[in-house]
């Protein structure tokens, strides 16, 4: 791979230690992936935040570069695996939080904006149209390339921490138009009529399209949110984390629509919800918010909660980064929803919190949520918020 004479010097050493590595990093994936060269980043957005996935390794992997490493660009975080400011109240405990503290303060040292979330278009992470980025968290990812237009690869955190200290990625991939060519054509059938369908559909598109880059069509109209969960879906039960979707995201109208073909018809969503819904009543665990939830979601769940209370032995979550939650606070959602019971769970989500073996059931209103909830040893439901809610007061799922 070609590097300038300052790449060089960067791997020579001459940045210090964190610099050094990184380059190691970005050059041995540039060799693996065939990259002619490095490519500058708008941005960085960093996974593998939680300590409950990094674990004693990992932190001592980030004390390192902490000890001379800057971020040159923009840098924020994914969520991490607990609220940083109200873990006790989410049931915590002080070994973990500790040891997840010292994480962040890694972070915080490398002068990453310590704002843990998915969603971080939503807090002023936000590439234009084409631009070059090193993201890794997946609904983000497939955000940023497909209704945003960003070009990204699909980073690890190691790799997308390199990009942050460099402030380049190695061009290949995703980062060229080449790579970028709509291979299926998905001819969508079927009617949404509920949030949670735009789940259900991206379970069935990523099903169908499976290695390959989907073509949309037959999508009149989707809301940001609606399309925000349909990322998290389809490249979490699809592999790709870019799609077009004709009239609606930036770019499907450059290429041809792929002779490739297939059809998303109603009994393709059912099947979804079929495949994603297992058999269970009793709810003991209710969140919303994956991917973190906008202001307009929590405005509507404020309305659907007020005078209601959430059932004894049932936890309602509301998953959110903090600075959305600002806003509620301000808009008096925040209180709304206390009141009757629920919680704010900012900086992290049922993914990456330590949830294993502390819910049976899980209720909420999205497909990647159910995937990972399973792997938590949860039963899982997925419904319209107004179908979570009633679980959440009920305890019950009808
Ligand atoms: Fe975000 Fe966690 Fe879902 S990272 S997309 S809330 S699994």
């Amino acid at each position: 791979m070609y590097l300038t004479k300052e790449e060089q010097r960067m791997l020579d050493g001459e940045e210090g230690y964190a610099v050094r590595k990184s380059m190691e990093i970005l050059v041995a994936l540039g060799e693996i992936y065939g990259a002619e060269r490095l490519i500058k980043v708008g941005s960085v957005q960093v996974a593998g935040v939680s300590y409950h996935n990094l674990g004693d390794a990992g932190l001592e992997f980030l004390n390192e570069l902490a000890k001379d490493g800057k971020v040159k660009v923009l840098t924020t975080l994914n969520p991490a695996g607990m609220d940083l400011e109200n873990w006790r109240q989410l049931g915590i405990s002080e070994d973990f939080a500790k040891k997840q503290e010292m994480v962040i303060q890694a972070f915080e040292k490398m002068g990453i904006l310590v704002s843990c979330t998915c969603t971080p278009y939503l807090i002023g992470n936000l590439p234009r149209y084409g631009e070059h980025v090193a993201w890794s968290e997946s609904s983000a990812v497939t955000f940023a390339n497909s209704v945003l237009g960003a070009k990204t690869n699909r980073e690890g955190g190691p790799s997308a921490l390199a990009a942050a200290f460099v402030g380049k990625t190695p061009c290949y991939g995703l980062h060229l138009d080449e790579n970028r060519v709509p291979d299926i054509h998905v001819k969508v059938e079927a009617t949404l009529t509920k949030f949670s369908d735009w789940g259900a559909l991206g379970y069935a598109i990523g099903k169908k399209a499976e290695n390959k880059i989907p073509y949309i069509t037959g999508i009149r109209d989707a809301e940001v949110d609606e399309l925000k969960s349909f990322c998290a879906s389809v490249v979490t039960y699809g592999a790709k984390p870019l799609f077009y979707m004709e009239g609606i995201t930036p770019g499907a109208e450059r290429w041809p629509v792929p002779k490739d073909t297939v059809t998303v018809e109603q009994r393709d969503i059912q099947e979804a919800y079929d495949h994603i819904n297992d058999e269970v009543s009793d709810i003991d665990f209710i969140c919303i918010g994956c991917p973190h939830c906008s202001i307009k979601e929590i405005a509507e769940i404020s309305c659907l909660l007020e005078g209601k209370k959430i059932a004894a032995n049932t936890e309602f979550w509301v998953a959110t980064s903090r600075s959305v939650k600002q806003l509620a606070d301000k808009r008096g959602y925040t209180a709304v929803i206390e009141q009757a019971g629920g919680k704010f769970a900012c900086d992290t989500c049922m993914a990456v919190a330590p949830l294993k073996g502390r819910f049976k059931a899980l209720a909420t209103t999205s497909a990647k949520g159910c995937f990972y909830s399973r792997q938590n040893g949860m039963k899982t439901k997925m419904g319209s918020l107004e179908e979570c809610i009633e679980a959440a007061v009920t305890g019950k799922w009808r």
